[in-house]
């Protein structure tokens, strides 16, 4: 038997299996090949991330052009954010947020640096949120670099009845300046009144398009505000809203290998990053899918 046929004929007889975290969210898919995910083990992925909010595929060997395929399985892709140098990190793939501390020629090669990147979701600054992203692993560091997530049904689920009442219907203002690794965009200046911010003004509470599930949406708590309180009393309630939706009972955290990819429900869930030494290498490929006004 020829390879090719041979390796056909083991990517028709994957089975994805789902292993759940037994944390706050997150489940391991095994079983699949993203080169050549068939339509079953698709929806098995799709399923478990609508159940899990985060998934492990671990050891995948794969290309630009097939990470981007494979994204648009789940809808079109949404170019990222403005990165720090002001154009795209990969000029024939500008859907691909490059996510490094690596530096060439004095050249940064990707967003976030070897820092902390705090709490946070990806592209509420945006009318529209993306629904799904995909970080995909190509060099990691010996330690640290790990990636955690907070299940923010089951923040919003376990919020006080009064809490609840108070905030129901209130919109908050999504930051656009600084990433999660407190670097300032490009074309940004910086905020000095919070109501001012500049970026999307979203429910605190929308409903999940697909599971119709409601879920607490904070964005990440920079120049955040709820509009309509006192400032002071928006920082209080946002401090409060944070730690609660932040806490270990929630998260469940990767630490990764080279291959790996996460797929998160971006509209569900929150994500920070540990820091790492800077004088160690981590390059990542981060795609994110296409989503509607948060309602
Ligand atoms: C991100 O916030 O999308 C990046 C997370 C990471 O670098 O692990």
């Amino acid at each position: 038997m020829q390879v090719a046929q041979l390796s056909q004929q083991r990517q028709s007889t994957q089975v994805a299996e789902v292993i759940p975290s037994g944390k706050g969210c997150g489940a391991e898919v095994r079983g699949v090949d993203l080169r050549n995910v068939d339509g079953k083990s698709f929806g098995v992925i799709e399923k478990a991330v609508l159940e899990h909010l985060v998934v492990l595929i671990r050891g995948q060997s794969i290309t630009d052009p097939e990470l981007i395929a494979f994204g648009k399985r789940f809808g079109e892709l949404e170019p990222p954010g403005m990165s720090i140098i002001g154009k795209p990190y990969i000029d024939e793939h500008p859907d691909i947020l490059v996510i490094s501390n690596i530096v060439e020629n004095g050249q940064p090669q990707g967003n976030l640096g070897a820092g902390e990147a705090i709490w946070h979701t990806d592209m509420s600054y945006r009318e529209k949120p993306v629904t799904y992203a995909i970080l995909h692993s190509l060099e990691v560091p010996p330690t640290g670099g790990n990636t955690y997530f907070a299940n923010q049904y089951l923040a919003y689920g376990t919020l006080s009845d009064e809490l609840k009442k108070k905030l129901d219907g209130r919109l908050v203002i999504h930051d656009e300046t600084y990433n999660s690794g407190g670097q300032l965009r490009k074309g940004f200046k910086e905020v000095t009144d919070p109501r001012e911010a500049p970026g999307a003004r979203h429910p605190i509470f929308p409903t999940h398009p697909v599971t119709g599930k409601k879920a607490l949406y904070l964005g990440r708590r920079r120049n955040a505000y709820i509009i309509g309180l006192p400032p002071e009393e928006s920082e209080r309630l946002l401090d409060e809203l944070w730690a609660h939706a932040s806490q270990p009972k929630f998260v469940w955290g990767h630490e990764w290998g080279v291959g790996d990819t996460l797929i998160w429900d971006n509209r569900c869930l929150i994500h920070r990053r540990d820091s790492f030494d800077a004088g160690t290498r981590r390059m990542m490929h981060r795609i994110q899918i296409k989503g509607d006004r948060p309602q």
